[in-house]
């Protein structure tokens, strides 16, 4: 199990009967479906914080069809390199990464934790292993210097709570996109399009690259494909319905995945 602590006070979590509680009395029922939501509700931004049920469904049916595999091995090879026994997947959305993670490192315990419930619903149905949290990454509710790893796919992340969860000489994985990452699709959707944002815009101190590689190879979709593709991400809603039709009808022929990888440790 992963070190939690209450997100009222901070102090450690046990768990007794399907309930944790804290020694001052604040209590967290665990979920029948598995997950324990320590998302209190003054550190929601809105009622239903995160990705929409309609990415979600768009997201895990193009991870499930395994465009993403190639980032989801590589993203265990370099894990399994480190072996860390207790890792975080932050943002982890409907699971995918971390569940071919924890399956990949069978003597690590993983934990996903994401902000959306209704993500962290799907994750719990792809296994009961995992620990799954409804949390803030702004916000973790793990104890200071406990984690081994944390990773992040495409989700946001606090420097801060990286180093106060991580311990000395613990990594932390960065996955985001590099500017040529889905290009063509891009440059189908917009007039013009917006440059890609530094994955790391500013290294903090206490925290140095160990490793920095970009993965990139060619994906061939078909139009359902590529509507999943589209509706996981914010284009679904950015972009011209009328573009995306077009699109849907042309096919884009030559699609780059470009994923940016950042190892980080902790000094
Ligand atoms: C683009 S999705 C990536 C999901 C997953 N890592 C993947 O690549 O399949 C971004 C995820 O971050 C979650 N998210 C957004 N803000 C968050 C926060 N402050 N704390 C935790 N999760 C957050 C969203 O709900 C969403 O599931």
């Amino acid at each position: 199990m992963l070190a939690l602590i209450c997100p009222h006070c901070r102090e450690p979590l046990t768990l007794a009967d399907k309930t944790w509680s804290c020694p001052n009395g604040h209590g967290y029922d665990q979920a029948r479906q598995g997950y324990l939501n320590l998302l209190l509700v003054q550190h929601k931004n809105s009622r239903r914080p995160g990705d929409t049920p309609a990415m979600l469904g768009c997201r895990q049916a193009f991870l499930d069809a395994g465009h993403y595999q190639p980032v989801s091995d590589e993203i265990n090879q370099l894990f399994a390199a480190r072996s860390p026994a207790h890792l975080l997947d932050m943002g982890c959305g409907e699971g995918y990464y971390t569940e071919r993670l924890a399956n990949a490192l069978p003597g690590t315990v993983c934990g996903g934790l994401d902000i959306s419930k209704d993500a962290v619903l799907k994750a719990c149905r792809r296994s009961r292993s995992t620990q799954w949290l409804v949390g803030s990454s702004a916000r973790l509710p793990v104890a200071d210097a406990s984690l081994d790893a944390v990773l992040c796919v495409f989700s946001p992340w606090s420097w801060e709570e990286c180093q106060r969860v991580l311990k000395p000489g613990g990594h932390a994985l960065l996955v985001g996109p590099h500017a040529d990452h889905l290009l063509a699709l891009r440059k189908n959707l917009y007039e013009s399009i917006h440059p890609t944002p530094e994955l790391i815009k500013a290294l903090p101190a206490g925290m140095q690259i160990v490793n920095d590689q970009t993965l990139r190879y060619d994906l061939k979709l078909e139009a359902a494909d590529l509507a999943n593709l589209i509706g996981m991400t914010p284009h679904g809603f950015r972009s011209r319905p009328e573009r995306q039709q077009a699109l849907l009808e042309s096919g884009v022929p030559e699609l780059e995945v470009a994923m940016r990888m950042v190892m980080l440790q902790r000094c």
